[in-house]
């Protein structure tokens, strides 16, 4: 019998709970298990979401559990700590979600869980990293959200300015999820063009392009000031990276992965194209940065590296 797919959900607050309705609406596990220091709140969730189940493509047991349930998890998918508030950056968050972490992967490790862990709580770079060290896996095994939400927002500005479907617009944002991430304009592709063809095609300048960089890096606080939180987006991120695992895809997604070597950094995670698959990340993988991008890369990989040191 095929083994049945569990993924454990930490944190049922609006980034959880908007994982799991994507989850359900595209059936992509048989098990959701959600967790919450607010047990009443992950009981509520619970219930509510089975009140969808009779309307998703395929079935999914959803139910509020304990670390116990982590033992035979496939996947754990944590998004509990403390949110950005309106006016706070991500790595403002690092020492208080940075103690909470320590103590939440304690306790799941106490399950004897040995599956993959996506951390998607902020700053997720760093909180990754904090996950890798304190769980004792692995590292193919600890993944982050890393930037796949921005380079999602960075296709979708792309396909709307020039009309084409974000499917067949490949563009990656890398590097810290958060102030100082870069847009890979050298490895951009609109349709089939590279962005020096559809700069010259459509009569646009380097500056319209960093105009839309902008747009992407700050999506987020646009987000915050106007509804408080962010959780659409990353839902449904964290659901693209969870199909890629469960399913075995190999895809190619910019997650944050820990790098040894690679663009001349170690022992700091941070985001980059890698290939995910069953096994988590099977290799990151090192594309040819032009001498811009590799400056600010440095400078990303240097801002984390320093925001890190208190809570190592
Ligand atoms: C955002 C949060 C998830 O970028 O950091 O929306």
């Amino acid at each position: 019998m095929k083994k049945v797919n569990r993924v454990v959900v930490i944190g049922t607050g609006a980034v959880g709970t908007s994982y799991c309705y994507s989850m359900i609406n595209q059936g992509v596990a048989e098990e959701l298990v959600l967790i919450d220091i607010n047990e009443p709140r992950a009981e509520g969730e619970a219930m509510d979401l089975n009140h969808g189940v009779p309307f998703a493509p395929t079935p999914t047991k959803v139910w509020k559990g304990s670390y116990e349930d982590c033992g035979d998890a496939d996947l754990i998918v944590i998004t509990a700590g403390a949110p950005q508030k309106p006016g706070e950056t991500r790595l403002d968050l690092v020492e208080k979600n940075a103690k909470i972490f320590k103590g939440m992967i304690k306790s799941i490790m106490d399950s004897g869980f040995n599956g993959i862990f996506l951390v998607a709580s902020n700053p997720v770079d760093i909180l990754t990293y904090v996950t890798w060290k304190e769980s004792g896996l692995p590292k193919e095994q600890v993944i982050g959200s890393g930037t796949v939400l921005d380079s999602a927002r960075l296709r979708y500005q792309l396909s709307s300015h020039f009309n084409v479907d974000p499917r067949n617009v490949h563009a990656s944002i890398i590097g810290e999820h958060g102030d100082t991430e870069l847009p890979v304009w050298s490895h951009a592709k609109i349709g089939l063009n590279d962005m020096e063809t559809v700069m010259k095609k459509e009569n646009i300048n380097q500056e319209d392009l960093d105009q839309i960089f902008v747009d992407v890096r700050d999506a987020a606080y646009q987000i915050i000031e106007r509804k408080g939180a962010t959780y659409y987006g990353i839902g449904m991120s964290l659901c693209r990276i969870t199909k890629a695992i469960l399913n075995n895809e190999n895809s190619v997604l910019p997650v944050s992965a820990l790098l040894e070597g690679q663009y001349g950094h170690e022992n700091v995670y941070v985001g980059v194209p890698a290939v995910v698959n069953r096994q988590g990340i099977r290799e990151i993988i090192e594309i040819k940065l032009s001498d811009r991008e590799k400056e600010q890369f440095d400078h990303s990989v240097k801002v984390l590296k320093e925001t890190m040191k208190p809570v190592l």
